[in-house]
């Protein structure tokens, strides 16, 4: 009988841990998490009970993640997703040469190269895939004799009521490894309704005594008249002509249509973003009450569970500081879909490493 393997991972660019709190519960074990934003600590450990090593990853050696593995360890797994603003969209067309960011997927490859992974995973935006970085990157693991399969998927196809498209790589050392077949399709996709109708409705400024990560933004009175005016699913353009923006007027602003748009009750949310939590940054105002979606329900769309702490209880929620953690995440649902993938590449391992 085959034994069961010990998988063991540590999270590069681990943020408050959507990704890392996911593989743990497909039942990976992590280790530790690394990122140099303190802000990262609190969740990370609080929710993971892992280690949260505050660094910068271009300082990290492959020997400090060597000795991070544990000697049970049949499967360790380098996982991580560098920041992915250098190849957002909406930085298409700019250059971002400039951008130190841009090298941190070569750190990454470094790391790779210095310890050595049975399993590495990345997730990163789709736009990356256009890059020479990702193709050293993906050519490297090739190179060191991985099998690499990635692929652009939608997180709806995995029950997450966001649409969220990402770039999903999974490398081995031991065979193909692929990604487990979507759970979801467009009639079962998740909605706004099924993923927050449940929530005690909240006005713009104020948060909710049980809940403090219930909480929205305080809008202007202008502001206040726009989210009024706007329908479910609709754009600035249902609004009295002395609301729009000047920047409405112009043809440059007619691309953004869903800037102060709320969203619709039987269809998914938006991607959530580090921003999510103000109208003015895309379509995030709440489908009938007037004002933008909480942190709760940022939290909710990139399905982090209620228990998930994000902030000590003695300090009121930041929601600068929270909505950047849950707007960067890895949704923890695609955290668990890329970890049950590795499970059931180990599953399949010849006999010489599950005996
Ligand atoms: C896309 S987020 C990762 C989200 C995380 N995987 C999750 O699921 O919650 C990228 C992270 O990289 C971190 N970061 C950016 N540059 C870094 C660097 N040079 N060293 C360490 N962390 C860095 C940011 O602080 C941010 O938390």
């Amino acid at each position: 009988m085959k034994k069961v393997l010990k998988i063991e991972a540590v999270d590069l660019f681990c943020g408050a841990g959507g990704l890392s709190f996911g593989l743990r519960k497909a039942g990976i074990k992590i280790l530790a998490g690394i990122d140099f934003d303190p802000a990262c600590r609190y969740p990370f450990e609080e929710n993971n009970g892992a280690t949260f090593i505050e660094s910068d990853v271009a300082l990290i050696k492959g020997e400090d993640i060597h000795n991070l593995f544990t000697d049970k360890a049949d499967i360790r797994v380098l996982a991580g997703c560098a920041p992915c603003q250098p190849f957002s969209k909406y930085r298409q067309g700019k250059d971002t040469s400039a951008d130190k960011k841009w090298k941190l997927l070569y750190e990454f490859s470094r790391l790779v190269d210095e310890t050595e992974p049975d399993v590495v995973t990345m997730e990163n935006v789709p736009e990356l895939k256009g890059h020479k970085v990702f193709d050293d990157f993906a050519n490297g693991l090739i190179d060191r004799g991985y099998q690499v399969t990635h692929g652009i998927i939608n997180c709806l196809s995995y029950g997450v009521p966001q649409s969220r498209k990402r770039l999903v790589l999974l490398a081995s050392k031991h065979g193909g490894i692929n990604l487990i077949s979507p759970s979801h399709s467009p009639e079962n996709f998740v909605t706004v309704k099924q993923a927050i109708g449940h929530l005690p409705a909240i006005s713009a400024g104020e948060h909710h005594k049980k809940d403090p990560l219930h909480m929205s933004t305080r809008l202007s009175e202008v502001n206040l008249r726009r989210i009024r005016q706007s329908k479910q699913g609709g754009t600035w353009r249902d609004w009295d002509e002395d609301l729009m923006l000047a920047c409405h007027k112009k043809k440059s602003g007619k691309s953004y249509p869903s800037v102060y748009g709320r969203m619709t009750w039987d269809s998914p949310a938006p991607t959530m973003t580090t921003l999510c939590y103000g109208i003015g940054n895309g379509r995030f105002g709440h489908p009938d009450q007037d004002r933008a979606i909480s942190l709760r329900e940022a939290a909710i769309f990139q399905t982090f569970p209620a228990t998930y702490k994000f902030t000590s209880p003695d300090n009121k929620p930041c929601m600068k500081k929270i909505g950047r953690l849950i707007g960067n995440a890895v949704p923890v649902r695609l955290g668990e879909v890329i970890g049950l993938s590795i499970k059931k590449h180990c599953e399949g391992l010849p006999n010489k490493l599950a005996e």
